[in-house]
This record gives structure tokens, C-alpha cells and sequence, in this order.
């Protein structure tokens, strides 16, 4: 009933476009004489902003195609799965499989006892980051500066990236208001740009006792008290993309704000199923047309753009979409039957994405885990929610987790003698240790009915690792194949080890003597001191944090060019977490925007006539 209330509220908004702009959900309704000088494929961080940005010139025409359905929250029109994006700490209910989701699996994992994964990725306005649960790392100095080197393009710096972050970056007091001297350094971040990102919202009684332990054991887990330097190594406060209690996304921070403009159309519950060759020019093949539908039954249109097609569908869909053009590695394509337009073999190669892997602590006293009693009671949960909307503050303006470690492998550790350094240089994270209290578990373990727990989420950031994503048909409707390839080299394994016991020496500084009663749940039972019963559960235990990156890589071999345009063709680029040359070590979306905002200068540049 209330989605029908919603439903017919979307729809009748979008015959009246002076009240929410030109937003439509179904290609019949596109009005027929327009031309576009752009189509953007994909409303993520990638799409989002490069779609808002280049419409800021009232002359030029944008259109932005978007697979999902449109969620703006509203007190009025309340819909329980419309709250959920906007809450933050509801974020983990929007994955795997809920109406946002492409709820793709990967193939069954070797590395890791053959599971199969679920691998979410967004599919609504925003994308991923309106799914997703908004840590905001700027990544470091060296991930940005191999990026500038692989490309031979200095723009891809740190230095010249920065001011990017700047432009895009909003950063918003807390809702309880703390006094946040100390926790970040604000100088350092933008104030007054699209992307609303803060601190945490909530205390939690354990707090203390992490940043505690960076005192106690400066060496080895400095307190670093802004990761968004481009030195993130150490322990902080998480930075996180909400403000004033509100989840932001692409769709909140650059599509909503700008949805006005009269050059600006988006078209939602659109598929893009393919990307069309409108002719040729030389020796290369020129794509400046798309095809969609709204799903697997209904009618085909095509579409030219005038200037060029920006593909930014992530780093699952865009490698996909390329492939079912013809893009790709021609073997994989003629087997499939699917003409080959240009031989790329870089295409849906390269799969970069971070393990990790949650393991179980007690916690002494029931008062220090303020989440599992949430957890376990859905009248409380529901007084919270009913507390956020009032004030849009409380713990459910909150994320998970209010501290977060990078750090690197030490130098005297036995893996160095045998693996080389995949890192990006000396101020890149090897892992991270996201710390929280209450129970949490990869592998989706309920939370017990009894106890206080305190769980270490450690991820593996710079993985040797490196899967793929292939076609299984010809059908855009069928799902990519996703092999992630995780633990697959010797190197992950002895770095997820390596990690693992670096989160337990954290936790075995004094500061938590007392408070946290050592390993918990199914985490108990685990041998930490034996080798290989530490690796059988990270195997046991490891899935995606959700960050696949690279399957379209721009670089120096045969990919994109530094500007992210496809090589070997006209009119096409893309833009979005694919064309990474290397997975950042670091949570991607702040990698992507920033990709986003230089690339639509860059695309501004290149089409000066209008
Ligand atoms: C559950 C989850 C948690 C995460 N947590 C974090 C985090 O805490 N911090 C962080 O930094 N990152 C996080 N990420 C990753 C981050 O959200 C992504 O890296 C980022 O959103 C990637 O941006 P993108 O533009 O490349 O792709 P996406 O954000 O995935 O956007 C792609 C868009 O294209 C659309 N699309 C795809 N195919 C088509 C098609 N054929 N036709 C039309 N539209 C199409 C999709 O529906 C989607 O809207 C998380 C991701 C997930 C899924
Ligand atoms: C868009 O698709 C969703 C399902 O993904 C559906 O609930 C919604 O009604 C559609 N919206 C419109 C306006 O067609
Ligand atoms: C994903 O699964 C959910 C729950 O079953 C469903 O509502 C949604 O439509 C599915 N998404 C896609 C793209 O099929
Ligand atoms: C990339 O790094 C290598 C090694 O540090 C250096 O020799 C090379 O000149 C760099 N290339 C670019 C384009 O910066
Ligand atoms: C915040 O804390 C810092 C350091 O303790 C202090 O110098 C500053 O005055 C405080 N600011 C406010 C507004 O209280
Ligand atoms: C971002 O935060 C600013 C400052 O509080 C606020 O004015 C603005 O409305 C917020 N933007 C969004 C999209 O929520
Ligand atoms: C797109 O361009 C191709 C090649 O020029 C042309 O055949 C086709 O009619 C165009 N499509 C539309 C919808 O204009
Ligand atoms: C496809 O979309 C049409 C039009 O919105 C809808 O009537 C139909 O139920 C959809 N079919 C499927 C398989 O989703
Ligand atoms: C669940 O929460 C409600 C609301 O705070 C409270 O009244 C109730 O006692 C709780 N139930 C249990 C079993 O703790
Ligand atoms: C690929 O297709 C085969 C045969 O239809 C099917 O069994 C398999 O599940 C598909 N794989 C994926 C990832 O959808």
C-alpha cells in the first residue's frame, strides 16, 4: 500500500518536471527531438558526478541511464525500504539480495573452500554508495602517485588529486555535536562541496579503550589522527559519508541537488543492454550509441550521443556491457558468438577486490556492546529508528564502527622472504582493522542470544590476488561470471595471517585488559598460534568487502588511455571504480568520486567548442 502511495507519487512527479526536473522511469517517455551530447550508463560515484558536472554548462545536453528505481527519503511517503538507505546504521540491510541489489554470486572461491559468495552491488540511484556502508578513505600518496606513473599522467598524482578531494568534500559536525579536536584535522578537508561526509555520530564505551591502546603501543599502532593526509597509516576515527544524520550517495550529494536543470534528464529502471557502433572513423570503430530497455520483456531503443557515451555501469556491469559490444578478448567473444569489434584482452581481466574476514571477541562487561542488544530486540531497533526520524541524530545516525587501523606488514616478518611487496610504496596500508563492538560475522553466524562481543573486521588491501569477470552469454539479462580469485596467491595467504595476528597483538595491549575476554563465538575454538589453523579460518571465513576494482584498467599497456577514453575506439569512455590500474588500498568510492571530478574537467576540456 505504501509503496503504491510512493510509486504513483514517483510517477506523478515525472510529468511535472518544473517540480523534480526531467526524471523518467520509462524510455517511451524520453521526449523524441532531443539530441544529447552525452549519455552517461550508471548513476554511481562514477556516472553521478560525471553526469552532474558536465551538465553545469546549460548548453550541454546530458542524459543519465540508470538501471534501479529512484529512492528520495520522505517523512510523508514513509516505505520501510526507502528508510533503510537513508538510515545509516540500517546499512547492512541493503545487502546481499534486497531490491537495490544485482545480487550477483561469485564462482565457487578455491582460496576459499570452494564457497560461493554472494557479491552485491547497487542498483538504484547512487549505485553502490547508496548501499553501501560509507567509510570514506581518501587513499594514500603512493596508491595516487602509481597511478600517475602506470599512466605516464601526473594528473593521476596525489598532489594534483587533492584539490579534488577538496572541491567534493563537505565535512559536517557530528550530530551529538563533540568536540572533534583530535579526531581529524579539518583544515585539510573541504567545506563546502557536494559530498557530505562526518564523524561519528556516537560514543562507543570502548572507544577509550582503542585509542588507549595507540598509546600504549605507539610503534607498532600510532594514533593518526586524519587518514585523509595521504599518509593513512596508523589508527583514527572513521570518517564516514553522512551528515546530519542522513546517508549520502551520488544520487543525494550530485543527482538530487542538480535535478532541476533543464539539460539534465535521467532515465531510471533502464538497462543498458549494449552499446552501439554508429560508424567508423579511420581505422577505428566509433560508439556513440546505446541500446536499452526497462527489463528482459519490454521494447528496444537506441540512442546517439552527439559528443560521446560515458560508461560508468562499476566494475562488474562496465566490463560486461563492453563484452556484449563486442570489446573484449576476441577468443572469449567468438566463443559466445558475439562479433568482435576490437580485441581487448584487458577487458574483465585484472579483478581486484579485498578479503576480509571477521573474528569474534567477548567483552567483559554487557554495558561496553551497546549494538547486539539492538541486534537482538526489533522493538528496540524500532524505538531508534523512531528516535532517528524525529531528530535524524541517535546511534542510528551512526555507522557500525567507530575506529579504523591501515597498516603495513613489518618489515621483519618472514613473509618478506619469500613475496614481494605488492604495496604501493611506504605510505600504503597493507591491511586494515576496522574495529566494533557487538557480534558480526562474514559468513552471516546469528548473533548469540546471550553475551557481549567485540568483532575485528581485518581486510586485506593489497592482495596479489587477481580474478576476472566473463560473459556466461551472449543475454545482458544473464548474470557475469565473477571470480575474485581470492587467497590465491601465496602471498594473500601469508598477508591475511599476517594481519590476523597483528589484530590480536592490538587488542593484547593493556588497555583492554579487563574489557575484552579474548576470542569469542566461532572464533573460540581457532588454534591462533598454529599457522595453518589461522589460514583454515580465514579460508573458512573470508568474503568481499565489495570493493572489485580494475576490470577496465587504464595504463600504460593495452586498456584505457590516461584520460579514461577506451583505446582502440572513438566516442567511448568510462568512468568508474574499472579503469583503476591497481585496487587502492583503501574503501574505493572517495577514489572513484575523485576519478569522477577530474575526468568530467578532463572531458570539459577535450569538447571546448560548446
Ligand atoms: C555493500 C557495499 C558496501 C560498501 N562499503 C563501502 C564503504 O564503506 N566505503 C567505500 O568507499 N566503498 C564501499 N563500497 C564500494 C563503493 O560503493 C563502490 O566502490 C563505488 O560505489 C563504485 O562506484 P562506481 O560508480 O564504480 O559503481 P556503482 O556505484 O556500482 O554504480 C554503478 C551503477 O551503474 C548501474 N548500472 C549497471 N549496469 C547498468 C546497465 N546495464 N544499465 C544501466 N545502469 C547500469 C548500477 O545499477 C549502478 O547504479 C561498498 C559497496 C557495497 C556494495
Ligand atoms: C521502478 O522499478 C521498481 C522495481 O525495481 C518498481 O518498484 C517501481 O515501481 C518502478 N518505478 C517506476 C516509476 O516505474
Ligand atoms: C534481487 O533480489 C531481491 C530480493 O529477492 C529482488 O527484490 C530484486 O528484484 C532482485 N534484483 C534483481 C536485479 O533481480
Ligand atoms: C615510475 O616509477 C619508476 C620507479 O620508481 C620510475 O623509474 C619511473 O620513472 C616512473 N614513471 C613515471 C611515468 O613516473
Ligand atoms: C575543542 O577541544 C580543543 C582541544 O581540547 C580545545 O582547544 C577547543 O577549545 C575545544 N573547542 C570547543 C569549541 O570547545
Ligand atoms: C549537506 O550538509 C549541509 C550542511 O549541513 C546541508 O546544508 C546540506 O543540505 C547537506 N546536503 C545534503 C544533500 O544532505
Ligand atoms: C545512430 O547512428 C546510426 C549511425 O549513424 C544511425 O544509423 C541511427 O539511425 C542513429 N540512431 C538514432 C536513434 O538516431
Ligand atoms: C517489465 O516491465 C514492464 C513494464 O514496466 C512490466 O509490466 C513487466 O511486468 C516487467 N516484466 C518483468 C519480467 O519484470
Ligand atoms: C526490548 O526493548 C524494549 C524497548 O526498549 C524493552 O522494553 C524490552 O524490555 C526489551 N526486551 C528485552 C527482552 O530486553
Ligand atoms: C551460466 O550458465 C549456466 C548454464 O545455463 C548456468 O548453470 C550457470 O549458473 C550460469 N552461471 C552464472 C554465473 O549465472
Amino acid at each position: 500500500m505504501v509503496r503504491e502511495v510512493l510509486t504513483a507519487f514517483l510517477v506523478a512527479a515525472c510529468f511535472q518536471p518544473r517540480v523534480r526536473g526531467a526524471l523518467f522511469s520509462d524510455p517511451a517517455q524520453l521526449p523524441s527531438h532531443k539530441t544529447y551530447d552525452y549519455i552517461v550508463v550508471g548513476a554511481g560515484p562514477g556516472g553521478g558526478t560525471v553526469a552532474s558536472r558536465l551538465s553545469e554548462n546549460p548548453k550541454t545536453q546530458v542524459l543519465l541511464i540508470e538501471a534501479g528505481p529512484e529512492r528520495v527519503f520522505s517523512i510523508i511517503h514513509r516505505d520501510t525500504n526507502v528508510l533503510n538507505i537513508h538510515v545509516p546504521y540500517l546499512g547492512y540491510t541493503l545487502n546481499p539480495n534486497t531490491p537495490y541489489d544485482w545480487n550477483y554470486t561469485t564462482t565457487p572461491q578455491a582460496g576459499l573452500d570452494d564457497r560461493v559468495l554472494t557479491y552485491s552491488r547497487g542498483r538504484v540511484l547512487g549505485g553502490s554508495s547508496s548501499i553501501n556502508l560509507m567509510v570514506w578513505t581518501r587513499a594514500s600518496r603512493d596508491d595516487w602517485n602509481r597511478y600517475a606513473n602506470v599512466s605516464g599522467d601526473s594528473g593521476w598524482s596525489w598532489d594534483a588529486i587533492e584539490p579534488y578531494y577538496r572541491k567534493l568534500e563537505h565535512l559536517v559536525p557530528p550530530t551529538d555535536h563533540h568536540n572533534i579536536s583530535g579526531q581529524i584535522l579539518p583544515h585539510i578537508h573541504g567545506h563546502d562541496g557536494p559530498v557530505n561526509f562526518s564523524l561519528p555520530a556516537i560514543p562507543f564505551p570502548t572507544d577509550d579503550n582503542v585509542i588507549g591502546a595507540t598509546q600504549e603501543l605507539a610503534d607498532e599502532f600510532p594514533f593518526n589522527v586524519d587518514q585523509g593526509s595521504g599518509d593513512p597509516i596508523g589508527i583514527g576515527w572513521v570518517q564516514g559519508t553522512f551528515g546530519n544524520g542522513m546517508r549520502t550517495s551520488s544520487a543525494t550529494a550530485y543527482i538530487h541537488p542538480v535535478i532541476s536543470r533543464p539539460n539534465f534528464d535521467v532515465l531510471l529502471n533502464t538497462t543498458v543492454t549494449k552499446l552501439i557502433q554508429t560508424g567508423t572513423h579511420g581505422d577505428k570503430a566509433v560508439f556513440r550509441g546505446v541500446q536499452f530497455t526497462q527489463n528482459s520483456t519490454t521494447p528496444l531503443y537506441t540512442l546517439n550521443a552527439t559528443k560521446e557515451v560515458i560508461l560508468s555501469a562499476g566494475a562488474i556491469n562496465s566490463p560486461q556491457l563492453l563484452m556484449l559490444s563486442g570489446i573484449g578478448p576476441a577468443a572469449h567473444l567468438a566463443a559466445l558468438g558475439i562479433p568482435v569489434v576490437l580485441d581487448a584482452p584487458a577487458v574483465g581481466q585484472n579483478l581486484a577486490d579485498h578479503p576480509r574476514v571477521e573474528s569474534q571477541l567477548g567483552l567483559v562487561h554487557a554495558e561496553d556492546d551497546p549494538l547486539d542488544p539492538i541486534a537482538r530486540n526489533a522493538t528496540l531497533l524500532a524505538e531508534l529508528v523512531a528516535g532517528w526520524e524525529q531528530k535524524h541524530a541517535g546511534l542510528m545516525a551512526n555507522g557500525g564502527t567507530n575506529q579504523v587501523a591501515w597498516l603495513r606488514i613489518p618489515a621483519d616478518d618472514g613473509v618478506w622472504a619469500t613475496e614481494e611487496d605488492p604495496s604501493a610504496g611506504p605510505t600504503s596500508p597493507h591491511f586494515e582493522i576496522l574495529f566494533r563492538p557487538g557480534f558480526a560475522s562474514t559468513v552471516g553466524d546469528p548473533v548469540p542470544a546471550t553475551g557481549a562481543f567485540f568483532t575485528l573486521n581485518t581486510v586485506l588491501v593489497a592482495p596479489s590476488s587477481r580474478g576476472s569477470v566473463t560473459l556466461n552469454s551472449s543475454s545482458p539479462f544473464d548474470f557475469p561470471v565473477i571470480d575474485p580469485a581470492f587467497l590465491s596467491t601465496a602471498f594473500d595467504v601469508r598477508a591475511m595471517r599476517a594481519a590476523l595476528r597483528a589484530s590480536l597483538r592490538f587488542v593484547a595491549a593493556p588497555a583492554f585488559a579487563g574489557v575484552v575476554s579474548g576470542a569469542a563465538g566461532p572464533f573460540a575454538d581457532v588454534d591462533v598460534d598454529d599457522d595453518s589453523a589461522l589460514d583454515a579460518w580465514a579460508r573458512a571465513q573470508a568474503a568481499t568487502i565489495w570493493h572489485p576494482t580494475g576490470t577496465a584498467r587504464m595504463g600504460a599497456w593495452r586498456g584505457g588511455e590516461p584520460d579514461l577514453r577506451v583505446r582502440g575506439v572513438e566516442g567511448l569512455r568510462v568512468v568508474d571504480a574499472s579503469v583503476f590500474p591497481f585496487i587502492p588500498a583503501a574503501h574505493p568510492q572517495a577514489v572513484v568520486y575523485a576519478f569522477a571530478e577530474r575526468a568530467a574537467d578532463l572531458i570539459k576540456a577535450g569538447h571546448r567548442a560548446c
